[in-house]
């Protein structure tokens, strides 16, 4: 056991991710380093620390070719370096094409069940592999024999098989796929399905947030392979040399730290700064939305039921705030330009209908907020708005929840993110579509006895802490260890 009680570190572990855990830019002539604020490369940081292993990654900040060395790698992190981070460079074309081509205009409106968002183009198509055909590659090249190579989500659903071909079995191959597999009748209309699944299969062990996606993700396998031979049960699939367990693993936060952040003086200061500058009372019932302005978030459906909610309970014009932080994100797609357009205008309308010179129920948070000032946010919300049409999981709502230390707000929570299963019996589920019912839930939160909201509360914060980003982690790696130890018995 690592001396701070965090998952095992794994012998020899290759992480693959688009993005990089550490980003340098210039600072006039000097260069600094950014570091990641949460998530999972936060979260995958430390381990990496312990591993000293290597992360493979697409080297994006502005000064950070000038820190590698002549193979690509630097040590990070600068001050105490225990892990490698090895830099693919990506070039205009293979951006467009690979990142916001067929990773964000084909995968993720695909995996979404969007099909009307879907732009597809052939050389989106021949960008992604080869793109994924470099970062396996760079895997290859780090990995030893007996190494574990851990891809990360969506775009990287080819990369597991060309490693496989080149190491065979002599590599641990696992992947955990972050946002929803949809129903095969969604997923075929993909022109490479065939291909992705295939590419996937190559993995020893393949990840989702919840059991349903497995299941889609089985029922699709089974559809479109005659040969290939399911253990329902087990979740395991057979076809060529590798069987794939296919298995849920519902991601968590690193519920101490956000905690003991929320609890801070800095927190505090922030919070009462807060509410000076946007003029928000000190008795106001605030609810908090904090997004990418994506959308799969749900923003401009929330915002309807916020209208439908002030239309239809005046009592609480004056009183209620809803406080957006909506953070821009893949604007080169026009489907996010178009978002961030609508988003916009509908929180304009709601503004111009019902506010007055003293208040305004959608405060726009336009900058960036460091992790201490979100998580006070979070702390001392009444409320939060999780309203996704579509959403692997949805850490904001653990993250909420973990930093309510009174226990006093409120979870109003799509049915249709991945989050609901863990945290659905005791947040406020709502169908974001059902305009009426979201604005009738918005009420009943506020409305509700402060036990009832507190005894609700209490059981989320206890399953956010139970089930954080280490036992997330802890779990993968004990499965693939599991893994390696059966195959070893077997061979
Ligand atoms: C989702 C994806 C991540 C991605 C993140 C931010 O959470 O699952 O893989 O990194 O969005 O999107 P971006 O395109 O900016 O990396």
């Amino acid at each position: 056991q690592p001396p701070d009680g965090g998952p095992a570190p794994t012998e020899g572990l290759v992480v693959v991710s688009n993005r990089e855990p550490y980003s340098h830019s210039y600072d006039g002539d000097e260069i600094t380093v950014e570091r990641p604020v949460g998530g999972l490369t936060a979260g995958l940081d430390p381990v990496m620390q312990r591993a000293s292993g290597t992360w493979v990654a697409w080297g994006d900040g502005e000064a950070d070719r000038e820190v590698v060395d002549e193979d690509d790698r630097v040590r990070v992190p600068p001050e105490d370096p225990s892990y490698t981070l090895r830099r693919i460079w990506l070039d205009d074309d293979e951006v467009e094409e690979y990142y916001y081509g067929y990773s964000n205009q084909v995968l993720w409106p695909l995996c979404h069940s969007d099909r009307g968002r879907i732009t597809y183009e052939p050389r989106f198509w021949k960008r992604y592999r080869d793109v994924n055909r470099r970062f396996a590659e760079a895997a290859s090249e780090e990995a030893d024999s007996g190494s574990l190579i851990w891809f990360q989500d969506y775009h990287f659903g080819l990369a597991p098989e060309m490693v496989r071909r080149d190491r065979g079995e002599e590599v641990t191959l696992a992947h955990f796929w972050h946002i929803p597999w949809p129903t095969w009748d969604d997923f075929r209309v993909c022109p490479q399905s065939e291909q992705l699944l295939e590419g996937l299969l190559a993995n020893d062990l393949l990840g989702f947030h919840v059991d349903r996606f497995c299941a889609q993700f089985l029922e699709g396998v089974d559809a479109c392979f005659d040969d290939a031979v399911i253990d329902w049960d087990a979740g395991v699939v057979h076809r060529g040399d590798t069987p794939t367990l296919v298995e849920s693993f519902p991601m968590g936060v690193d519920a101490d730290r956000i905690q003991r952040l929320a609890d801070s003086g800095e927190a505090e200061a922030f919070w009462d700064s807060f509410r000076d500058e946007r003029g928000i009372d000190a008795d106001a019932i605030v609810a908090v939305g904090v997004d990418r302005l994506d959308y799969t978030k749900g923003i401009p459906e929330r915002l309807r039921a916020i209208e439908y909610f002030l239309d239809s309970y005046p009592e609480f014009r004056g009183e209620f705030v809803y406080v957006q932080k909506a953070s821009e994100s893949r604007s080169e797609i026009p489907a996010y330009r178009e978002i961030q357009r609508e988003v916009a205008e509908t929180a304009e309308r709601v503004n111009d209908r019902f506010g007055t010179d003293e208040w305004k129920p959608v405060v726009n948070v336009t900058e960036m907020l460091p992790a201490t000032a979100l998580y006070s946010l979070y702390r001392h919300a009444d409320l939060a708005l999780v309203s996704s049409v579509r959403d692997g999981m949805n850490l904001v709502a653990e993250e909420y929840v973990a930093s309510q230390l009174e226990n006093e707000g409120a979870l109003v929570l799509s049915d249709f993110a991945g989050v609901d299963d863990t945290l659905g019996d005791y947040a406020y589920t709502i169908n974001p579509y059902a305009t009426e019912e979201f604005a009738e839930t918005i009420h009943q939160t506020i409305t509700d006895s402060p036990t009832e909201r507190r005894n609700r509360m209490r059981q989320m914060r206890q399953l956010v802490a139970a089930y954080d980003l280490d036992a997330w982690m802890d779990d993968i790696f004990e499965t693939v260890a599991e893994l390696r130890a059966e195959s070893a018995d077997s061979g």
